[in-house]
């Protein structure tokens, strides 16, 4: 492949991977909370991030490239509450769904059309990606500090499938 886009898919998998480290902060951050609910459904989406990174580093290999791992960042780990969480995974998403267009732009550019495929399930993907986390942001302004509610949508989310899929959104809430 063409070396500008070797480095920006190395840079995308790094993002995806600090994506898989941020979401497994937050829930490390929500269960020492006892939010068990939310917690789990940080840690499922830690681990779809993972498989997001996976799919760039095969990608790679399937097309003769070695992926060169570059240094993740540390984690943001500063929560001042669930809807704090949420809401900074949100900017996470929006980050990345910046990226992709911009990786996607660069294909076009290059004429390399099998990561143009690649990245077109990327973009359907961040779509969904940010709706679900906003959708779940917005609740959580509605809940405010009301514990009840809280503790509801803490049970619904505690409820999403541990397979990689990203709950429709309105099963997540
Ligand atoms: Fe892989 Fe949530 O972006």
């Amino acid at each position: 492949m063409n070396e500008n886009i070797q480095t920006a898919l190395n840079e995308q998998i790094k993002s995806e991977l600090y994506s898989a480290y941020f979401y497994l902060s937050a829930s490390g951050y929500l269960d020492s909370m006892s939010l068990s609910g939310f917690a789990r459904w940080m840690r499922m989406q830690s681990q779809e991030e993972v498989t997001h990174a996976m799919k760039f580093f095969d990608f790679m290999l399937d097309r003769g490239d070695r992926p060169i791992l570059q240094a993740i960042d540390k984690p943001l780990a500063d929560f001042q509450s669930p809807l704090d969480a949420f809401t900074q995974a949100l900017q996470q998403e929006r980050q990345v769904t910046s990226l992709i267009h911009h990786l996607y732009a660069l294909t076009v550019q290059e004429k390399d059309y099998p990561a143009q495929v690649l990245l077109q399930w990327f973009i359907s993907e961040q779509v969904e990606e940010e709706r679900t986390v906003s959708k779940i942001t917005e609740e959580l302004k509605m809940a405010g500090n009301n514990s009840s509610t809280l503790l509801l949508l803490n049970n619904t989310l505690g409820s999403r499938a541990g397979n990689n899929a990203t709950p429709a959104v309105g099963a997540a809430v």
